[in-house]
C-alpha cells in the first residue's frame, strides 16, 4: 500500500473568535480538557498516518512545537512549515510539497473535529483508495457558509461549489481531504478566487472533472463540529464534557490512541501519564496503563 502523509493546516486569523485569539492561535484553544489541535491530530492517528506536517502562522508555530515536540513521544513524527499568510487552504500543498515527497498525503483542519462510531471504518475506506480523492459529506439543515457537494449512487461528487447562495445539497464538505499525490500539481495550477484564496473547492473540482472524487457520507450518528465561533467552540468544549463524564472514557486521546496502537509501550505512557498525575486526564492515562485494554 502506498504510503499516505498527513498535514494538520492550523494558521489563519481567527478573527471570528476576537478577542480571545488576539495573542493565541484558535487552534491551541482548550475545548472542555485538552488543546484543539488534538482533536484533528486524532482522527489522522485513527486513520494511521503517523506522519504529519503542521503548518501555522508566523506567531503561533513556535507555540505548536512546544506543545507537539518531533512527535517521537507519541510514536509519530511531526514537522512544521509557516504559512507566511492565509492565502487559502489549497496553499498547504504547495507549502507540503517537499514533505508530501511521493507519496499520498491527506489534510485536516486544525479546528475541525470528528466524533462516531463509524468513523475509524471509513476513514479506513479512504485510506485505502490510492488513485482517487476521498472527500467526506456531512448533512446539515442550512449548508450556505461550507463547500457544499452533490452525489451520484454510486458515491461520485457530480457538483461541487464554496460557500454557494442556493446550495445544490444539503451535503456540507468537512475539512478533511484525502489525496493522491498529484495534488502538488493541482494546487501549483489553482487560481485565486473572488475572495483572493486558493480554494480547497478548486481541488476538489479538477479531481471531480477527472472523474476521480469519492464521497464519503458520514451518517446522522456522526458528529462533526467546525469550531470557529464563541458558541460553537462552547458547544463543542459541553459535548466532549458530557461524553467523557458519562463514560469516563476520553474522546480524542492522543496518549491512548498511540498505546492502542502499540506505538508506544505500557512505560513510556505511563512516564507520559506522571506528568499529568494532577488532573483527570493524567489519572486516566495512568489507569489505562495499569489495567487490560478494553475496546
Ligand atoms: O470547515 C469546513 C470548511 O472549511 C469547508 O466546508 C470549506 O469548503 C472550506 O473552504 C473551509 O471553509 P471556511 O470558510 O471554514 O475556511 P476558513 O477560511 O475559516 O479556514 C478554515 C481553517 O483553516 C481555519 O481554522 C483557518 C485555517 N486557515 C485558513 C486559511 C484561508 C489557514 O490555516 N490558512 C489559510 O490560508
Amino acid at each position: 500500500m502506498k504510503n499516505r502523509k498527513g498535514i494538520i493546516l492550523a494558521g489563519g486569523s481567527a478573527t471570528r473568535l476576537y478577542p480571545l485569539t488576539l495573542a493565541i492561535s484558535k487552534q491551541i484553544m482548550p475545548v472542555y480538557d485538552k488543546p484543539m489541535i488534538y482533536y484533528p491530530l486524532s482522527v489522522f492517528m485513527e486513520a494511521n498516518i503517523r506522519e504529519i506536517l503542521i503548518i501555522s502562522t508566523p506567531r503561533d508555530i513556535l507555540v505548536f512545537k512546544e506543545l507537539l515536540g518531533d512527535g517521537q513521544k507519541w510514536g509519530m513524527k511531526f514537522s512544521y512549515k509557516v504559512q507566511q499568510e492565509p492565502k487559502g487552504l489549497a496553499e498547504a500543498f504547495i507549502l507540503g510539497e517537499e514533505f508530501i515527497g511521493n507519496d499520498n498525503v491527506a489534510m485536516i483542519l486544525g479546528d475541525n473535529m470528528f466524533y462516531g462510531n463509524n468513523l475509524c471504518k471509513i476513514l479506513k475506506r479512504a485510506n485505502l483508495r490510492e488513485e482517487e480523492a476521498t472527500i467526506f459529506g456531512y448533512y446539515v439543515k442550512d449548508p450556505k457558509a461550507y463547500g457544499v457537494v452533490e452525489i451520484d449512487k454510486e458515491g461520485n461528487a457530480v457538483s461541487i461549489e464554496e460557500k454557494p447562495e442556493n446550495p445544490k445539497s444539503h451535503y456540507a464538505v468537512p475539512g478533511l481531504y484525502f489525496y493522491t499525490n498529484e495534488v502538488v500539481e493541482i494546487a501549483k495550477r489553482v487560481k485565486p478566487s473572488k475572495r483572493n484564496e486558493l480554494e480547497i473547492t478548486s481541488i476538489n473540482e479538477e479531481y471531480m472533472k477527472q472523474g476521480k472524487l469519492k464521497v464519503e457520507k458520514l451518517g446522522r450518528a456522526m458528529t462533526w463540529f467546525d469550531t470557529g465561533t464563541h458558541d460553537s467552540l462552547l458547544a463543542t468544549a459541553s459535548f466532549v464534557q458530557t461524553i467523557e463524564k458519562r463514560q469516563g472514557m476520553q474522546i480524542c486521546c492522543p496518549e491512548e490512541i498511540a498505546y492502542k496502537k502499540e506505538w508506544i509501550t505500557k512505560e513510556e505512557l505511563s512516564n507520559l501519564a506522571d506528568r499529568f498525575i494532577k488532573t483527570d486526564y493524567g489519572k486516566y492515562l495512568k489507569e489505562l496503563s495499569e489495567n487490560e485494554l478494553s475496546d
